[in-house]
């Protein structure tokens, strides 16, 4: 396949931006293959620089929930930046925004808006902090909470001091959070948690119910506030905070990535025992008040509340995973689909180093379907049934071609680089 603009790109990219490209879609994360930039995308659809069209199961890393342009959202964007978009203070927006985001979240009293998940629990942290007097976090070892200096996952540029008052647990092992717990003593302001386990590069896991009770116990017990980092999973869980599905209340939620359907909003949700901290903490930006995104996000609640995307998300994940282990299985493969299958990760059995992984999703790439090798995916409601078929048909011819190769894989040579690139 030729890629001459995106090679041009990356040739360019390379002289003005540090390392060609950072963060999450930083150069040689992702098989040699992939494009690097994108030029177009609609629906459930992205265009490489070089106009080859692929499914999109990244969704943007999440942002896209209701297709790519879905008109009813960018209409209200539209309408909103013809009114008026960054200005002096926030649009009356902010204020129905934040009423429609608490009559959605069951635990939410109020809303603050910032720009990027990283913001909302970086505020979370310091509402924590603020309302209890006190510093210690404890959160689980290898969930992404964002990329500022005490949450990024690589240390570069970061002191120990920034990442200091912070306890780390096991996910889902109730013994390990009790023992976070006593060690942070007299001094525990928040206990984090992921909605579910979905850290990059291994089985994602629901979380255990019994583990989500004894984290609302505990920051009970012990005058801490409890937090769930809705950022990735929210609205693609439930029409509520994601751990209404184990029946636990937290104190905090944080939101970001498709609560506006790709347009630039986050946001921190808390109930009346944190509204003080949450008042006390100076936080803003210069785009924060933006009435534009508020506008879109207004438009994909409505959507969220009145259509069945999230039935749909729930259905076609179910039979994509599905469809998915028993093609690998029929061609000899043991593939783990974990994860809910709205929001799945692929690794195949016996692959260390990720080489069959790598293999299989450049293969789907070469018929036009975009997968991750190593970080949860995300399907959107603009996917259709076809769609879903297509991705099973691509398998089934992915499947058979790692069948030919695989003996003669060679290894992912990257792949210590790609263990500290986590997110
Ligand atoms: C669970 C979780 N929290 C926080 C963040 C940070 O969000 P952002 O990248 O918008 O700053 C992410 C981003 O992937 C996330 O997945």
């Amino acid at each position: 396949m030729t890629r001459s603009h995106d090679k041009a790109l990356r040739e360019r990219a390379a002289a003005v931006i540090p390392g060609g490209m950072y963060g999450h879609q930083a150069v040689g994360l992702l098989p040699d293959d992939y494009p690097q930039f994108f030029s177009r995308a609609e629906g459930a659809h992205i265009w490489d620089a070089d106009g080859k069209r692929y499914l999109d199961l990244m969704c943007a890393y999440g942002p896209n929930l209701f297709g790519y342009g879905q008109p009813e959202i960018d209409a209200a964007y539209v309408r909103q930046l013809g009114l008026g978009d960054t200005l002096t203070g926030p649009t009356e927006l902010m204020v129905r925004l934040a009423e429609e985001m608490t009559l959605l979240v069951s635990h939410a009293d109020w809303a603050m808006f910032c720009k990027n998940g990283t913001d909302a629990t970086t505020m979370a942290l310091m509402t924590a902090r603020a309302q209890t007097r006190r510093k210690t976090i404890v959160r689980a070892k290898g969930a992404y909470h964002g990329a500022a200096p005490w949450c990024t996952p690589r240390p570069a540029g970061t002191t120990d001091t920034d990442r200091a008052h912070q306890i780390f647990c096991d996910y889902n092992d109730v013994a390990s959070l009790e023992a976070a717990v006593a060690q942070a003593g007299d001094d525990l302001a928040a206990i984090f948690a992921a909605p579910f386990k979905h850290d990059a590069f291994i089985d994602q896991a629901a979380p255990d119910a019994a583990y989500a009770r004894r984290c609302r116990e505990l920051a009970d017990q012990t005058g801490a506030l409890l937090i769930v980092d809705d950022v990735r999973a929210g609205l693609r869980m439930a029409r509520d905070c994601s751990w209404s599905v184990v029946g636990v209340e937290p104190d905090l939620s944080t939101w970001g990535k498709c609560i506006a359907n790709g347009h630039p909003i986050s946001a921190l949700l808390g109930s009346e025992k944190a509204r003080k901290g949450a008042a006390s903490i100076y936080v803003t930006g210069s785009f924060w008040y933006q009435a534009a995104p508020m506008a879109a996000a207004l438009e994909t609640l409505r959507l969220v509340r009145t259509t069945d995307y999230l039935e749909r998300l729930i259905g076609m994940g179910a039979r994509l995973s599905a469809g998915l282990t028993e093609r690998a299985a029929a061609a000899g493969f043991g593939l783990r689909c974990t994860g809910p299958g709205q929001m799945p990760l692929y690794l195949f059995d016996d692959d260390p180093d990720l080489r069959k992984g790598f293999f299989f999703v450049s293969q789907m790439l070469s018929r036009g379907v975009y997968l991750h090798p190593w970080h949860n995916m995300f399907l959107c409601a603009a996917m259709t049934e076809a769609d879903i078929d297509g991705v099973l048909n691509a398998a089934e011819d992915s499947l058979a071609a790692l069948k030919r190769e695989a003996g003669g894989l060679a290894p992912v040579e990257k792949l210590a680089f790609l263990a500290g690139g986590q997110r």
